[in-house]
């Protein structure tokens, strides 16, 4: 939820604390450590997909949980941003030094992204739009990666059609809910036309664990929009 033009409730939590325990969530215990394997390897087929650009934003970085993966599929400009300072610093002095020297680092709102048009080739966007609940937010975000990427987009998110999804359907509708929720299960059909609204085709679905998992990368391609066309 944000106010008008402003930023997400979630997006505050992530000061020093908070990032510092994001960076040790992903490798402790054996199923974490697997399924941090399996993103991974999602997302290593998600750059291939996208035809291994060779100029990637990784927008949210987090803790620079991809950076490897990333680093290692050719591309050549690297840059990681993040609207959260804190994360960026846990990012820079948590990583090996050779890898963290094969980026720029940028502190931004994926909102309102500090970069000209299109000038990256890929924005790769793991774990942030599940975060977004308002379809009018989702929007706006996609309407900037639209305006900074010059060719595709590799975006995460919860998606239904799978065991996991109807799992957290039940238990949502049993629960009271206290205070504001901050992650959500997006139909496939609606983030599909969202996608397609904002001038995106979708190129590649690739689901961690099929019928079983709510995770799902979309690698999804560029289209101009041809505004001399009016909106039926
Ligand atoms: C769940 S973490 C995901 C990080 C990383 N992509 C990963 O999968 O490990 C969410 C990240 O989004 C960042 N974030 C939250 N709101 C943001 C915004 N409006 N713009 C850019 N980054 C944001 C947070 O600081 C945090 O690092």
């Amino acid at each position: 939820m944000t106010d008008d033009g402003g930023e997400l409730a979630f997006s505050a939590k992530y000061d020093q604390t908070h990032s510092e325990a994001y960076f040790q969530k992903h490798r402790q215990g054996f199923w974490r450590k697997l399924s941090n394997n399996r993103e991974s390897e999602i997302a290593r087929l998600a750059l291939q997909a996208a035809g291994n650009p060779a100029s990637i934003l990784d927008l949210p970085c987090g803790a620079g949980r991809f950076w490897q993966t990333i680093a290692a599929s050719g591309a050549t400009e690297l840059t990681a941003a993040d609207a959260s300072e804190a994360m960026l610093e846990v990012a820079r002095t948590s990583q090996p030094e050779a890898l963290v020297s094969r980026f720029k680092f940028l502190q931004t709102s994926a909102f309102d992204i500090k970069l000209p048009d299109n000038s990256v080739d890929c924005i790769f966007c793991m774990r942030l739009i599940h975060h977004i609940g308002e379809p009018h937010d989702r929007l706006r975000l996609l309407q900037e990666f639209h305006r900074v990427a010059r060719d595709t987009i590799c975006i995460s998110l919860w998606v239904d059609g799978n065991y996991q999804a109807w799992r957290r359907k039940r238990l949502e509708a049993k629960r009271v809910r206290k205070g504001y929720q901050n992650r959500f299960v997006i139909p496939a059909e609606t983030i599909e036309h969202e996608f397609a609204t904002t001038g995106f085709k979708v190129r590649h679905r690739l689901d961690m664990t099929p019928f079983i998992s709510m995770w799902r990368v979309y690698v999804l391609e560029k289209i101009v929009l041809d505004k001399s066309v009016p909106e039926k």
